[in-house]
């Protein structure tokens, strides 16, 4: 906003941030035809040829949108941004208003209608009833709903009666506003912003931003004005697409305690012992009833699978079965409508899990998806779902999308054991207050990070590696293993620590770094056994182990220690020094990261 043309300011500015999602995208304008919206489904050149259709769209301010989904698949009318019912204003949303439902079918019994699925459209609408029912501006109209909705948001709104004006505001999702000569930017991050200026005010939680005639002022959700304070910009453009970090891999790795928080999030309130996973409701019942739940899924959601096997099997105590969708879907599998089919993908698009889920479903069995992608084809393939809402993830190697599945699955093991009768209301409390520490925990055993580094400097030359563990930390042994051969191509095999005795013990020498997950459990003194049997043959130990472990710190070469959990959840902290070690061997044998040899994010060919 100010006195360049903006349209190709926000195009530019879409295609930085296109990163954080890019399922469809869109732009609002006062221009000569007035407060128009252009959005396409589809990435940010989409929406650029579109808008090549209509001429010069001469305008000084205009806001614009590239969407990850959350509610409502990526088509044309979903995207961003919304119209309010009198098309006055527009607004752009980032983040999950967790009572839209509630607000929109208020709005509904007042008259208003929708076009989307959106909740973004419902908040837009919200806000103008705040507005004509208020006969108050349109910023105090803002203000006062901010304080009904529930959720996370970033939005920028335009007023067809203002139009030297924007209202910003924020919770939860990021917003920067650069402040150029003139002019203003606003942005999830500081990414469009930097080639235009570096002096940016990062609004924080509860505070609404409004920029009239060039004017800039915040205040909070309670009326109060604050003295914007202008952050001097010092990183390099390319580094903050990256948000500061080298690799998107390294960046979603670090995430994961707000990816298992967004997860989390709408759905898990322990303190009132409440789990809510809206996509089960229809289907509860079926569920409970099951007589078998087979997941199927390929790679890293396979082993989420084999993670979520012991979480039924523990919790809800229904026989599991954990299939390769590409063996599954060839194999003529025995399938009936008693079944209940779990299938798990964070693109949505892997072409044998899809096959999979067609071929149980014509064989009568429900299907349910876990998915990161929001309106894709897995999404739309199966009966009922729950998105992981871990955003993005760019990388090849799959790291948040590993433990928000296993978040997910948790919850659905965790609600299905409840309903069953097969978890106690004490222990089902005590599990849903211990889930809720879990983002907390993973910042702290993100914090091993250096520590991991050395190790890995240490071992980066090896061409084998075994990755050992058992119970609930055995998938997770598959999947250090998995992450580590696919970015840093060293053959990795994980195995059953039990197992190892019955061939690969063979293996065992000084060549032979052994990753141990040993952390404390029911299996903890077999695991310590099976460590002093690859010590006596000379092996080289990397033990992750629980804080505060005495015992193996005495045997291993190195001790990791990650935080104490139960059981069920070490998963989600055992496999963060795996996915940080497997990361800093790649980029110290350098590899590339993100796009390593051979692979795809989604492999959609059979
Ligand atoms: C994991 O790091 C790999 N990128 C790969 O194994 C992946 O998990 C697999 O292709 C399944 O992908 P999906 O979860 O998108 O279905």
């Amino acid at each position: 906003m100010g006195e360049r043309e903006a349209l190709p300011i926000i195009i530019k500015g879409l295609k930085r941030l296109e990163y954080r999602g890019y399922d469809s995208a869109g732009v609002a304008l006062l221009d000569k035809e007035g407060l128009s919206i252009y959005k396409k489904k589809g990435k940010v050149s989409e929406l650029e040829n579109h808008l090549a259709k209509f001429g010069d769209l001469g305008s000084k301010i205009g806001i614009g949108h590239t969407r990850w989904a959350t509610h409502g698949e990526p088509n044309d009318v979903n995207a961003h941004p919304h119209y309010s019912s009198n098309e006055k204003f527009a607004m752009i949303h980032n983040g999950i208003i967790e009572n839209y439902d509630v607000l929109k079918t208020d709005l509904i019994k007042k008259g208003y209608e929708f076009r989307s699925e959106t909740d973004s459209e419902v908040f837009i609408k919200f806000i103008e009833d705040v507005y004509v029912n208020n006969y108050c501006s349109l910023e105090e109209a803002v203000r006062l709903a901010l304080h009904k909705v529930v959720g996370a948001y970033a939005i920028v709104i335009m007023n067809l009666e203002e139009p030297d004006t924007l209202i910003a505001a924020r919770k939860g999702s990021p917003l920067v506003i650069g402040v150029g000569e003139d002019e203003y930017f606003l942005a999830s991050d500081a990414t469009p912003i930097i080639e235009y200026t570096n002096q940016v005010v990062y609004l924080d939680d509860y505070e609404i931003a409004v920029i009239r005639n060039n004017k800039l002022q915040i205040k909070t959700i309670e009326n109060v004005e604050t003295n914007p304070y202008i952050n001097q910009l010092e990183m390099e453009l390319e580094a903050i697409e990256k948000g500061g970090y080298e690799h998107f891999m390294l960046k979603e790795i670090n995430e994961q305690p707000r990816s298992i928080a967004d997860c989390m999030r709408g759905r898990l309130d322990a303190k009132n012992g409440r789990l809510v996973l809206g996509g089960l409701r229809d289907y509860l019942n079926k569920f409970q009833n099951a007589e078998r739940i087979i997941i199927t899924a390929c790679g890293t959601s396979w082993h989420a699978g084999l993670v979520a096997e012991y979480l039924f099997e523990e919790f809800a105590r229904i026989p599991v079965e954990v299939e390769y969708a590409s063996e599954f879907r060839y194999r003529n599998p025995v399938i009936s409508e008693k079944d209940f089919v779990i299938a798990i993908s964070q693109s949505g698009e892997t072409a044998d899990t899809l096959a999979a889920i067609e071929l149980a479903k014509s064989k009568g069995a429900t299907i349910f998806g876990v998915c990161n992608v929001v309106g894709s084809s897995i999404a739309r393939a199966t009966h009922a779902g729950s998105y992981t809402h871990a955003g993005p993830e760019i990388g090849v190697a799959s790291t948040k999308a590993f433990t928000a599945q296993i978040s997910v699955l948790a919850m659905m093991a965790l609600k299905l054991g409840y309903q069953r009768g097969t978890i106690s209301e004490a222990r089902y409390m005590h599990l849903l207050a211990e889930l809720e520490t879990i983002p907390s925990k993973v910042e702290r055993a993100l914090k091993l990070n250096d520590k991991i580094k050395e190790i890995a400097w240490e071992y980066k030359d090896s061409r084998n590696f075994l990755y050992l563990g058992r119970g609930y930390n055995f998938p997770v042994a598959l999947e250090g293993a998995l992450k580590l051969k696919e970015i840093s191509y060293i053959h990795a095999e994980g195995y059953p620590a039990a197992e190892m005795k019955h061939g690969p013990i063979a293996l065992i020498d000084q060549e032979m770094p052994v990753v141990f997950i040993a952390t404390k459990d029911s299996s903890y003194e077999k695991v310590v056994s099976n460590i002093q049997e690859v010590k006596a043959r000379k092996g080289r130990i990397i033990a992750v182990v629980t804080e505060g472990d005495t015992t193996v710190k005495h045997m291993a070469d190195h001790t990791i220690e990650i935080p104490e959990t139960e059981e069920a959840f070490v998963p989600l902290l055992s496999v963060i020094p795996l996915q940080q070690l497997s990361y800093h061997i790649a980029v110290m044998r350098g590899c590339n990261v993100d796009q390593p040899r051979n692979l795809a994010k989604s492999v959609t060919v059979e």
